[in-house]
């Protein structure tokens, strides 16, 4: 039996940029950080550590960092504990500018990168020590993310009834405009059986979808017990987890997309019909420069089989615009390609050039301004095309999962099978359950429904 006393309660203030995995990476963090007493807080001005998990995608997202360390400084001489409060950067800027950021901003205690996050605990109880780390030693941004997966604790807190699991990390593409895999190292894939037993745990504390996270997750791989285990044989184990109602996984590359993952979404009921298939440009001239190794033509077949498999299957994706050498002609061809898909969903960027990558020393940058008009008119015609796959859910009834309060009493914010948020009024007993839902109208960022009593959750409610 452990005899030692507890830890004396502290608080940990972490805040998160970028993608899905830094969500998760961020949850994982305050798991390690709980055995040592830290409670996670909303307030950084009470806190007694300050986490930044941070993104390095664009410019834009690097610098907040910098912005986010002054307004820290200032805090810290502020508040007559300042010297006690501890500072330290997470994330994919931590690993690639880790020594920079040490340097230019002495407000920082510590630097971890993303596979170095199982260390976690000794590094902010070393740099709270008597004699805490300088220069070098205050980073730790090492690839090794077998040890991270393994050290990382097993439980996790309780998340509310969906959850992120990273099933793979890293990514092997190298596409000329992007630092992922500069950031996140290469390709790994966590094993079957440490995937289930995560899956299992968060399903026995209530959380009924889980989407599955990788930089290139349909590349997933790994060897079970009966050979070679895909993401398709993973979601049917998962499936199978008593409480795992709804799987769904992202960030997929359409040349990873096989023909079992494409059955997997006509054969697997919990594969919600919803899909994160980014193609980035509609031309080819301008995805050969990008080394995406696809076509339009070949993402255009790609759809058309995924659709095949699950006809009501709605598509999200990713778009640049602006990358070098794009005309106004390639351009047009991503217009085209998203008039002939139909997303229900998209993020689209302007192309930001990123140190040590291909594409940022190409010649034929496109001026700010041209890629501020091509965004306008990409995100036009992607918001159309959103309100417009909205709106055709009305009067359809569809399975809601009930996740948080809205904002009057006796409201609740569900999550529809396309990822949607859907405000209906229900008892707060259904609060992590799946009810039966008509769409009655669409908001800007919503829809509303009315619940269809005759669903045998809703029963089992009343
Ligand atoms: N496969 C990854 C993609 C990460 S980046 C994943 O797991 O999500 C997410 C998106 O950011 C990319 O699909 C791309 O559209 C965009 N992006 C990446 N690098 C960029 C850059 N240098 N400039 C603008 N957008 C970029
Ligand atoms: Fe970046 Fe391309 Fe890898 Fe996605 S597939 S993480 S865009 S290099
Ligand atoms: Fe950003 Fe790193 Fe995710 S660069 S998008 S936080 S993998």
């Amino acid at each position: 039996m452990d005899t030692s006393p507890p830890a004396p309660r502290k608080r940990v203030h972490i805040k998160t940029y970028g993608c899905q995995m830094n969500v998760y990476d961020s949850e994982r963090m305050a798991d390690a950080l709980a055995p040592d007493g830290y409670d996670t807080t909303d307030d950084a001005a009470t806190a007694d550590l300050v986490l930044i998990n941070t993104c390095h995608i664009r410019e834009k997202a690097s610098e907040k960092l910098y912005s986010d360390l002054g307004r820290l400084r200032d805090m810290k001489a502020e508040r007559t504990d300042g010297a006690s409060v501890t500072i330290a950067v997470a994330g994919c800027v931590a690993q690639a500018e880790g020594p920079e950021i040490i340097r230019r901003a002495p407000v920082v205690d510590l630097v971890v990168g993303p596979q170095s996050y199982h260390r976690l605990p000794e590094l902010v109880a070393r740099s709270r020590s008597a004699a805490p780390p300088v220069g070098e030693d205050q980073l730790a941004a090492d690839f090794e993310p077998r040890a991270k997966f393994d050290l990382l604790p097993k439980q996790r807190r309780a998340v509310g009834p969906t959850a992120f699991l990273t099933v793979q990390e890293g990514c092997d593409k190298f596409c000329a405009f992007c630092v992922v895999p500069y950031t996140r190292g290469a390709e790994f894939s966590r094993p079957v059986a440490d995937i289930e037993a995560e899956a299992r745990r968060l399903a026995e504390s209530g959380v009924r979808e889980i989407t599955l996270l990788g930089q290139n997750v349909n590349a997933y791989h790994a060897d079970g017990a009966e050979g070679p285990v895909g993401l398709a044989a993973l979601m049917r184990r998962l499936a199978d987890i008593p409480g795992v109602e709804r799987l769904r996984y992202t960030t997929s590359h359409p040349n990873d997309m096989t023909d079992a993952l494409i059955a997997a979404h006509a054969e697997i009921p919990a594969v919600m019909p919803y899909l994160h298939l980014p193609v980035q440009s509609g031309s080819d001239r301008i995805l050969k420069a990008m080394n995406r190794r696809h076509t339009a033509d070949s993402y255009l077949r790609l759809v058309e089989r995924l659709r095949a498999a699950r006809p009501d299957l709605a598509l999200s994706g990713d778009f640049i615009v602006g990358f070098p050498g794009e005309t106004e002609a390639d351009f047009e061809a991503t217009l085209d390609m998203v008039r002939t898909v139909t997303y229900a969903g998209a993020f689209s960027f302007k192309y930001s050039r990123r140190p040590g990558t291909p594409a940022a020393s190409a010649a034929e940058q496109v001026p700010e301004s041209v890629k501020a008009e091509r965004l306008a008119r990409l995100n036009a015609l992607l918001e159309d095309q959103r309100q417009a796959f909205n709106r055709s859910k009305i009067g359809t009834v569809m399975p809601i999962l009930f996740e948080r309060q809205g904002r009057h009493p006796g409201q609740l914010i569900g999550r529809s099978p396309w990822l949607q948020s859907v405000w209906t009024e229900a008892p707060e007993t259904l609060m992590g359950q799946i009810a039966q839902v008509e769409i009655t109208d669409v908001g800007p960022n919503s829809l509303v429904g009315r619940r269809v009593d005759t669903s045998p959750q809703s029963d089992a409610a009343a």
